[in-house]
């Protein structure tokens, strides 16, 4: 567990001395759970975003974009079932004086189980060697059968209880598992109750006609609402989907692990249209599509499951998540959501619109059913950055640190390194900074000695060095280094543009899939 901790913080300082991520308003102490994108974040989230998009847009032909407004009509909110049910059972513990999400203090605890499970197989594959088998073991071992069901059986009375809205119950499962409050150690707690996570606002200048509104606490929503403007004005037949990059705002009860859970955060959402009664199979694709394009990336596969819902949303007859290793554990990165025809029925009913879909070939129409596909952008940044950062003992003695991130989405591809500040080198590597500059992000860098710039790029992610010096004069070539297995080849300039092409280029990496 420390040295879970230990390498979290490494992530978050990382971040922070690097210029990916800094605490918003720092100056004033910051914002719990808000953050701010520095020049190399920026650069990261963008490059997933275009990730995201290129392969469910650019990539699906019955795809289509979107950008709604963030804030909607408050109606919405009333049709989207989330003024009435969107909320979280909280528990306060007395003594700290602390708040807790009391179904988190329950899966935390589970999750625990899960950290001994992986001990047990640690062990037993010290013991067995070669011949251990992973999947047998998990299968068979009396002990880990005891935390498995441990676990299945908590998890299902939390879920019930929650259906119920049997809060009591969910106070009662804490004291049985004689949960502790983290920071006082104390079992002191109240009741648990609900809170809704909408943050509301006002719209207009007088407060007498000013007009409640929440911020948003899904981008799907405007998708819903445009379902029939888009249809009708791409001709797009079903199944087809509509997606969309955007804010969501979530007055998260605890916003703990940095940019995992935030106040203000980004979502990449798709809802997929579907006739009713085939949504069960285009949920399964849609899990498979999904799952290939993280393993796209590169990784590793067992850094990934799904978790299936017990307790399903009011809007779900299927859901499960996509949950990533983070360096805390595995937590839910995206959900696949089979959210039937609710939020389209609803918002006929509270409009009184209709949003209906004439399909020709059974000449009828209906409200169609949706899968959802949604996955949180800040989250999804965390997993590559704290996947990528690592700290490599190296053959001499000394040890490295190098940001690993996958080359397609690293903020900058190169680095133009001149070996001297003299000799023409300079000019040289800024020539090839303005020709490689059309296609690539790429910096300049004369400062340090050429070892220690390698270093600092390692640490910044950057995938290739390119080092000029006085063979370049010569000749033409320059060095070009590889961030990940430091190779150094000698190359020609004219070649550099298609080296680093065939690396980061967004096609070679989606064709993984
Ligand atoms: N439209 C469905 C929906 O919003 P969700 O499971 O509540 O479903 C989807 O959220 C994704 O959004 C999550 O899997 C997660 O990646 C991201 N997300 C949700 N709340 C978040 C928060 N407070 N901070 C950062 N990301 C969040």
């Amino acid at each position: 567990m420390a040295k879970q901790e230990d390498q979290f913080k490494k992530v978050v300082s990382h971040a922070k001395e690097y210029g990916y991520v800094f605490q918003s308003s720092e100056i004033y102490d910051g914002l719990s759970a808000v953050y701010d994108y520095a020049q190399n974040g920026v650069e990261l989230k963008k490059n997933i975003r275009d990730y995201w998009w290129r392969a469910m847009v650019q990539m699906h032909d019955n795809i289509v974009g979107l950008d709604a407004a963030i804030f909607m009509h408050p109606t919405t909110w009333k049709a989207s079932g989330h003024v009435d049910a969107f909320s979280d059972p909280l528990i306060d513990n007395k003594d700290s004086k602390k708040r807790y999400r009391a179904d988190v203090l329950v899966e935390d605890y589970v999750g625990k189980l899960d950290t001994k499970i992986e001990k047990e197989v640690k062990k037993a594959a010290k013991r067995f060697g070669e011949s251990f088998d992973k999947a047998q073991f998990l299968e068979t071992n009396p002990r880990v059968l005891q935390y498995k069901e441990k676990g299945a059986a908590i998890l299902k009375r939390l879920g019930q209880s929650l259906e119920k809205e049997d809060l009591a119950d969910v106070k009662a499962l804490i004291e049985e598992l004689e949960i502790a409050c983290p920071l006082s150690g104390s079992r002191n707690w109240t009741d648990v109750k609900q809170f809704n996570l909408m943050f509301g606002t006002k719209l207009g200048a007088s407060a007498e006609t000013a007009m409640d509104l929440y911020l948003r606490p899904e981008t799907a929503q405007g998708i819903f609402v445009n379902f029939l403007n888009v249809q009708k004005t791409s001709r797009m037949k079903i199944p087809f989907g509509i997606a969309q990059t955007g804010k969501a705002f979530r007055n998260e009860i605890v916003a703990r692990q940095f940019i995992f859970r935030m106040r203000e955060f980004e979502q990449m959402e798709m809802q997929f249209f579907v006739k009713p009664g085939t949504q069960k199979e285009w949920y399964e694709k849609w899990k498979e599509t999904r799952l290939k394009w993280h393993m796209s990336l590169g990784m590793g596969e067992d850094n990934y499951r799904f978790h299936d819902h017990e307790k399903l949303a009011h809007y779900a007859d299927a859901a499960t998540d996509i949950e990533f290793k983070f360096p805390f554990g595995f937590k839910e990165l995206e959900g696949i959501h089979s959210r039937t025809d609710f939020d389209l029925k609803a918002h006929e009913e509270f409009s009184g619109k209709k949003l209906q879909y004439f399909d020709h070939e059974e000449n009828k129409s209906y409200v169609p059913y949706v899968v959802e596909t949604s996955i949180g952008l800040d989250r999804m940044f965390l997993a590559i950055f704290s996947n990528a950062l690592q700290e490599e003992a190296l053959e001499n003695g000394t040890t490295r640190t190098v940001l690993k991130l996958p080359a397609v989405l690293a903020p900058t591809k190169a680095a133009v390194l001149p070996l001297v500040k003299k000799d023409g080198l300079p000019e040289i590597a800024r020539q090839i900074i303005d020709d490689l500059k059309w296609d690539f992000n790429v910096i300049y860098d004369e400062k340090d000695a050429v070892g220690r710039r390698y270093r600092r790029q390692d640490a910044n992610g950057t995938p290739f060095c390119i080092t000029v010096d006085h063979e370049t004069l010569n000749d033409n070539s320059v060095t070009i280094r590889h961030r990940d297995t430091m190779e150094q080849k000698r190359v020609k300039i004219e070649a550099l543009k298609e080296i680093i092409k065939q690396e980061t280029d967004v096609k070679t990496w989606l064709m993984k899939m």
